[in-house]
């Protein structure tokens, strides 16, 4: 099984990922893990930060001269930011004078942010012990992952693309960048809605046997399991609550293809052939220069939520996200299907099976 953990805080030293069951044999592009890394930290309404990040993957297991060898994989991605954060999280009690960022506790949560939730839950006394795990600077490892498994998935012909749809409910690119620059003269932030889209996926990936095992709940939730994201629909989702049956399903023709996807390329939580397609939609971001009001939770006296360097709007860099989080979805049900701890096993056991439900039969 394909499998993925992480570790990292926002501003700690590095972002840590391991990632197990890979095939042995499968040849991996730094500058194609390092491409989609750049890919999430630029379009427009970003902070200055990801300028100064420019992240870079640094592997330490698991590969050799650029293939898999089957153990896991592990890596990291530094946190260049994190000379300014030194003495505040540094992982050991610090040494010296307090200096740099993150030496003053907050205090004051961001409605909409992790800070007044996690902060109860640990019983942390400076919302930073929350918010720095919460913060969506962790997906850069999943971007990184996500890559690994678009490598997996090439392999089968699979290609997964995300794409901006809508930014503060403009959809064109010209009208999202003005709505980006009137809301950062505002003070606020903005959200949207980004779609994927993967081509060429096999029929019967995922299964209908539970719901753990569905592809549509799979997918679902790695796309729900993004930093503010709010809403997921595959194929039409909630457009389709509007149709009749004879409107919203998509017809079989004799060659066992569809002149329509409504259902987004999954049936029964099965994929059925037809391209996947998933969306989501995802809340303005919590951080407002001109904040919301909160309580302190050390005076509790009435104040203004905490406010720190942050996007406008991150929608594009949630496109990026979001391929990969759908792609790691479907290499780890191609996993499934077709096993292999050898590379080319699992191609061999991809060919033997195309060639079973190949249509017509004898053709
Ligand atoms: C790519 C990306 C970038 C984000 N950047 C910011 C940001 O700069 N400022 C901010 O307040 N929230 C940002 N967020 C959203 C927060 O991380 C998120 O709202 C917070 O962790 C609370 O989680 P929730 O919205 O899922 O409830 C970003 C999310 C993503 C996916």
């Amino acid at each position: 099984m394909l499998e993925l953990r992480t570790a990292g805080e926002s501003h700690g030293p590095a972002l840590v990922a391991i990632v197990s069951g890979l095939p042995a044999g499968l040849v991996l592009e730094r500058d194609a893990i390092d491409h989609d890394l750049a890919r999430r930290q630029h379009g427009y309404g970003r902070s200055p930060r990801q300028q100064l990040e420019q992240d870079r993957v640094e592997v330490l297991a698991g590969l050799r001269h650029g293939r898999t060898l089957g153990s896991p994989l592990a890596f990291v991605i530094r946190n260049r930011d994190h000379e300014n954060w030194a003495w505040g999280m540094s992982p050991w009690p610090p040494e010296g004078d307090p200096t740099g960022k993150g030496i003053t506790p907050v205090t004051l949560p961001r409605p909409g942010h992790a800070d007044l939730a996690g902060t109860l839950k640990y019983g942390h006394a400076d919302a930073r012990d929350a918010l720095e795990r919460a913060s969506a600077r962790q997906t850069a490892v999943q971007v990184a992952a996500g890559a690994v498994a678009k490598a997996l998935l090439e392999e089968i012909g699979v290609e997964v693309a995300g794409r901006a749809l809508e930014i503060g409910g403009e959809a064109t690119e010209e009208d999202w960048q003005k709505a980006t620059d009137a809301t950062r003269a505002d003070r606020d932030t903005l959200g949207g809605v980004v779609e994927v889209v993967a081509e060429g996926v096999p029929p019967g990936l995922g299964s209908y046997a539970e719901k753990e095992t569905r592809l549509d709940a799979r997918v679902a939730a790695a796309l729900m399991g993004i930093q503010a994201v709010k809403g997921v629909e595959i194929g039409d989702g909630f457009a389709l609550a509007r149709l009749r049956g004879s409107e919203a399903h998509d017809e079989i023709d004799t060659d066992r293809r569809r002149g329509t996807n409504r259902a987004g390329g999954i049936e029964g939580g099965v994929t059925n052939g037809e391209p996947v397609v998933a969306r989501a939609a995802m809340k303005p971001l919590p951080t407002l220069m001109r904040p919301l009001r909160s309580v302190d939770l050390e005076t509790g006296e009435a104040g203004e939520a905490l406010v720190e360097r942050s996007d406008v709007q991150a929608v594009e860099a949630l496109a990026v996200v979001a391929e990969a989080a759908v792609a790691w979805e479907l290499a780890r049900a191609a996993r499934e299907k077709f096993g292999g701890d050898a590379l080319s096993d699992f191609l061999a056991a991809h060919t033997a099976y195309l060639e079973r439900i190949r249509w017509p039969q004898g053709v």
